[in-house]
């Protein structure tokens, strides 16, 4: 009987860092994670445009989509100081607010989303 309670307390400390491990930790990139979070809800999870956000905001549906070849088109630059600053609608994301993730990889990840053929031109 003695050695049950070492016993429990060891299967315990297991199963504690197991469910540690599994705890949500995905290895996703952290740039596809804040525009999961921080994006989508105005456009979409694959950047084309939530059509109902679109409808409230009073602007077209392809304004909000951003893997549209007039988006793709314009710079990396421009598209960053979109996103830092705000732009009509769309609210300035400054250092502060993406904290974990950097302006110039959301572009990256948008431009990840985007369908082949709508790559910009160089
Ligand atoms: C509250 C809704 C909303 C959220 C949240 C939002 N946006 Fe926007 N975004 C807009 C609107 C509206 C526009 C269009 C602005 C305009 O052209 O008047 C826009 C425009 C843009 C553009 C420029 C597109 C173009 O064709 O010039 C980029 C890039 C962009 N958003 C990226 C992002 C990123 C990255 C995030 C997350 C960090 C984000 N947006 C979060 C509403 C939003």
């Amino acid at each position: 009987m003695k050695t049950i309670l070492p016993l429990t307390m060891l299967l315990t400390c297991v199963a504690l860092a197991a469910s540690a491990s599994d705890a949500p930790t995905p290895k996703t990139d952290p740039a596809a994670a804040a525009f999961k979070a921080k994006c989508a809800s105005c456009h979409a999870k694959d950047a084309t445009g939530s059509p109902a956000m679109a409808k409230m905001f009073k602007v077209k549906p392809e304004t909000l989509n951003l893997v549209d070849t007039d988006t793709l088109a314009q710079k990396d630059e421009g598209l960053a100081k979109t996103i830092e600053s705000g732009k009509g609608k769309m609210p300035a994301f400054t250092k502060e607010k993406l904290k974990d993730v950097s302006v110039k990889d959301l572009v990256a990840f948008v431009r990840s989303l985007a369908p082949a053929k709508a790559e910009a031109k160089p």
